[in-house]
């Protein structure tokens, strides 16, 4: 993993790069601020300045992003620290508890690793990783993640939208939606022996949901390279759907007139719909999704938090489900 270090960014202008001491700079010109007339709304908003915090953990290769100009793209929440977002994770490849990928995805080898783009578009490619990486600027993007699980995160991604590589493959018109594949290899997953999922992990969405510049095609966190755990090299976060949607360790993403038959919508199909948007008012079958728990901040009195409509990105996504009954299309 260290053939980064050597290359660096050079796509990326260290112009655009935002460099710690800005965000600090920022926070003590906030500070300052709130403590003039009318401090008391901006303490409040200067200590839930989430950048503030961004720093590297120094544990993996360095993969900076520049603050992204997205619309939603940085939540203001704190941040779940680093050690949480990777060490309570789910990726079935590797155990079925939290804590199974952070001890068995040592195994994972992300080099070489290429992503098959095919289906129905003009330029289908198999991209190496090394060139998908640098395909386009790398973005930061603080995002809150919500499991279908009933728990949340907060955490600083790096990519870049996911429309930057559809646009240069030129999808036909056939292309109704996306499918996602993810790696199945027994020799490096122990959990692909278990029946509890059909493997490989498949996931989908609709051509419009993959096209919002919400869609994260991910390499990173708080700005370093992904973690195996995390889904490395390059994963899907889709910020306003449920965390299952984002699967981890895409190895193809193909462009598909029908629906994609995902894998949780396979295992069971009345509680794990296609959309799977956040969504307080429709609970799962077993439990209510009306709340959920911040990991990171939980403790014996910690009050639960309400779940915010699409995961709070109602005004920036809401207009691609006008008119869908979102209770029949969950
Ligand atoms: N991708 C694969 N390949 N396998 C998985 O088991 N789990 C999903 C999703 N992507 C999963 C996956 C679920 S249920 C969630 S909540 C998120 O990954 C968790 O991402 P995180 O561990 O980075 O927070």
């Amino acid at each position: 993993m260290h053939f980064l270090k050597d290359r660096g960014y050079v796509h990326l202008a260290g112009s655009e790069i935002t460099p710690r001491r800005l965000y600090e700079g920022r926070r003590e010109m906030l500070r300052s601020l709130a403590a003039g007339a009318g401090g008391i709304a901006l303490a409040t908003w200067a200590s839930r300045d989430a950048l503030a915090e961004v720093s590297r953990p120094g544990k993996l290769t360095a993969l900076p992003g520049a603050r992204s100009s997205v619309a939603g793209a940085m939540t203001l929440e704190k941040l779940t620290p680093y050690a949480d977002a990777t060490s309570y994770n789910n990726y079935y490849e590797f155990g079925t508890d939290k804590s199974d990928p952070a001890r068995n995805a040592g195994t994972l080898k992300t080099r070489p690793w290429t992503v098959s783009v095919e289906g129905e578009i003009k330029k289908p490619k198999v991209y190496d990783i090394d060139e998908l990486l640098k395909l386009s600027a790398m973005e930061e993007r603080v995002y809150r993640m919500r499991c279908v699980e009933g728990w949340s995160m907060v955490i600083p991604w790096v990519g870049y939208s996911l429309a930057e590589l559809i646009k240069r493959v030129e999808p036909t018109g056939n292309a109704k939606y996306v499918e996602f594949t993810t790696l199945a290899d027994r020799s490096m997953m122990p959990g692909v022996g278990s029946r509890v999922l059909e493997w490989p992990y498949i996931e989908g969405l609709r051509m419009d949901e993959a096209m919002h510049p919400l869609a994260l095609l991910t390499f990173g966190i708080y700005g370093e390279v992904l973690p195996n755990q995390n889904g490395a090299p390059v994963r899907a976060v889709v910020p306003w759907k449920y965390g299952f949607k984002s699967g981890k360790s895409i190895v193809r993403i193909r462009f598909v007139e029908k629906e994609p038959r995902t894998s949780w919508n396979k295992a069971a199909s009345s509680e794990y719909g296609f959309y799977s948007n956040v969504n307080p008012n429709v609970d799962h079958p077993r439990w209510s999704q009306a709340t959920e728990r911040r990991i990171g901040e939980d403790g014996l009195f910690q009050k639960k938090r309400a779940t915010l409509m699409f995961n709070g990105y109602e005004a920036q996504v809401g207009q691609l489900y006008a008119g869908m009954d979102l209770k029949k299309f969950f």
